[in-house]
């Protein structure tokens, strides 16, 4: 968990080179619908280009049936999943029927200043999905991706109004998630806004 920008896409990826489990990023998902031009994808792009969060049930729906697929298995990290409340209590249901318990939810946390500005020089490899920066963490090309040659482009989502939007969405409906995670006992705290490998090794460091 944590705000737009905190860092849960980078460390995610970063962390899995440590655990080879599934990262499901429900952010990624969304955005791969929207590319092929699927039914979800149609109905979720209005949500996402505005900055508010798709309908729970296009979530809940989704992800069990992410959930249920043969790599999810063996354990897996969530990123941006849940969101609400609601999402949260569908989550712990699904769980459930899986027989399988959560072991953490982790929370990035990171001021809306530094997010407006991580947010803003953020860019994506269209291909593979890379996280680069233009201030912190450049492609070694200019629009040419290190990983995977293919082209670095700027999120539709990351204009400073609709970063201003997801931030505000975060506040009023995710935020509550942290009271929910903190009386389960659930709930980790990590500071996102140190250098990237001090926060990896935060993470790397949390235990069940
Ligand atoms: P999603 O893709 O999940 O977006 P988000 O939560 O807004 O998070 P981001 O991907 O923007 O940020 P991040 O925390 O992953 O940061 P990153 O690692 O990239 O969701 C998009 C949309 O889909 C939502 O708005 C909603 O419409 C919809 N959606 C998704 N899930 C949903 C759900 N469950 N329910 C309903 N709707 C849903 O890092 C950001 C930048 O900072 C990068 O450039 C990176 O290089 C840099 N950076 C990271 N860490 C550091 C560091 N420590 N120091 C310096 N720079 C850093």
């Amino acid at each position: 968990m944590g705000p737009p920008g905190a860092g849960k896409g980078t460390r995610a990826g970063a962390v899995r080179k440590l655990y080879p489990i599934a990262h499901i990023s429900t952010g990624d998902i969304l955005r791969e619908n929207v590319k092929s031009g699927t039914e979800l994808g149609v109905s979720a792009k209005r949500y996402m280009d505005a900055g508010s969060l798709v309908p729970d049930d296009l979530i809940i729906k989704m992800m069990e049936s992410r959930l249920n697929e043969e790599d999810a298995k063996t354990g897996f990290m969530l990123d941006g999943f849940p969101r609400t409340v609601a999402q949260a209590e569908a989550l712990d249901e699904l769980l459930k029927k899986m027989g399988i318990q959560l072991d953490a939810a982790i929370l990035l946390e990171v001021d809306d200043d530094i997010v407006i500005k991580r947010l803003t020089s953020r860019r994506v490899c269209s291909a593979c999905g890379a996280i680069y920066n233009v201030i912190a963490h450049n492609t070694k090309v200019d629009g040419v991706c290190d990983e995977c040659s293919g082209s670095v482009i700027q999120r539709d989502d990351d204009t400073e109004s609709v970063i201003r939007n997801r931030l505000s969405v975060y506040h009023n409906e995710t935020a509550p998630l942290v009271k929910y995670y903190e009386k389960e006992g659930k709930l980790r705290r990590v500071s996102g806004d140190g250098p990237p490998d001090e926060v990896l090794t935060c993470l790397a460091s949390i235990k069940n």
